[in-house]
């Protein structure tokens, strides 16, 4: 959408996948004020955004959404000031229907121009837009709606389709958001995150700046997961150029964590100006080779181990889109070390099981 935003996929923190329904202001208050103590706002993650479960179960006597007193006693207003006030930004949730998917509080379907006024009249920076309670109204038409009323208020509001991937958004999501959900929701497991990175691999082709596929929010730090495994799904999802959305309780983050949705090197990657995502180039049987190009002349390539036993894998430059004849200086972004030889045709690495390597290509000749 071009609005301005999310010319880079966007980076912060979602409550959902950690917290569900149990948020409040001062939790969100302590999450902005931890994403500043531990770093993470530095290292570009500003967004703080609240999912489901903020209002009241009905609408004001004016129509208006009404913030749950009980969690959230001064306002959305105020809690967007304190947000700002640390130099990040604020989202919010609501759903492309009568009720939003938890079921406790009104959508905003027929109410998308009061309820967008309300929410640039509150300084939201972002708004999540969910699909439930729908009437099987056309997603197109109701996106659509929400997104031409944002766009009239004069604030520049990033604007996330939460549409799940049935309809498709990839196809029409360019024109209407700064990104698209391409799948289901993701769950805190190897074997459904690897689901949910190849799904959204499917539509490579449509991620550009302002607009991005989104395979759903991080669950690093959730604890479902090996390090190893967690590193290959912030892997996937930098390489992917998916918003970085870190879903677990920063408050509480430990230096594990830290050192996965931390990691510079890797980020560099996800915000990289080119705005190329990146495809699975080669499978190999659960042995998998993703790359996708970098600004610069370089290229990114990401080895996947899926199986459990540790495997050799290699990267053909025929398959990255490298001559073969090009030789490269390589750098371990994970390790952030250059490799103490230049490789010409491939490169070749083991890994243990459930890893990965990532790797950034640079051609020398
Ligand atoms: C479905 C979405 O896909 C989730 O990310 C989350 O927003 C829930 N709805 C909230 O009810």
């Amino acid at each position: 959408l071009d609005n301005g935003l999310g010319l880079t996929p966007p980076m912060g923190w979602n409550s959902w996948n950690h917290f569900n329904c149990n948020i409040s202001e001062s939790l969100i208050k302590q999450t902005a004020d931890a994403l500043v103590s531990t770093g993470l706002a530095k290292l570009g993650y500003t967004y703080v955004n609240l999912d489901d479960c903020w209002g009241l179960k009905h609408r004001d006597s004016q129509g208006n959404l009404v913030p749950d007193p009980a969690k959230f006693p001064s306002g959305m207003a105020a809690l967007a000031d304190y947000v700002h006030n640390l130099g990040l930004k604020f989202g919010l949730y609501s759903s492309s229907g009568h009720a939003t998917c938890s079921g406790t509080m009104p959508g905003s379907l027929g109410h998308e121009q009061h309820d967008a006024n309300s929410f640039a009249s509150w300084g939201v920076d972002y708004l999540k837009y969910d699909n439930c309670f729908n009437d099987n109204i056309s997603p197109i038409i109701r996106y659509e709606a929400m997104s031409k009323a944002l766009n009239s208020t004069g604030r520049p509001i990033f604007f996330n389709i939460c549409e799940w991937g049935d309809m498709r958004p990839a196809l029409w999501g360019p024109n209407v958001g700064n990104s698209w959900r391409t799948t289901d929701d993701i769950t805190d497991e190897w074997d459904r995150m690897i689901c949910i990175a190849h799904l959204n691999e499917f539509y490579t082709a449509y991620a550009k700046p302002g607009g991005w596929n989104d395979p759903d929010m991080l669950e690093v730090g959730n604890g479902g997961m090996s390090y190893d495994e967690y590193v290959v799904h912030f892997s996937l999802w930098a390489i992917s150029k998916a918003p970085l959305l870190i879903g677990c309780d920063v408050t509480s983050i430990t230096n594990e964590t830290m050192s996965i949705v931390g990691n510079y090197e890797v980020i560099d990657v996800n915000q990289d100006s080119l705005g190329v995502q990146a495809q699975m180039v080669r499978d190999f049987g659960e042995q998998e080779v993703w790359a996708g190009p970098l600004s610069r002349n370089r290229a990114v390539v990401l080895l996947v181990n899926r199986k459990l036993m540790t495997v050799t894998i290699s990267a053909l430059w025929s398959d990255i889109g490298i001559p073969d004849n090009v030789t490269c200086r390589v750098r371990d972004i994970w390790q952030h070390q250059d490799l103490n030889t230049t490789y010409q045709g491939m490169l070749t690495m083991h890994l243990t099981g459930h890893s990965c390597m990532m790797f950034v290509l640079t051609p020398i000749s």
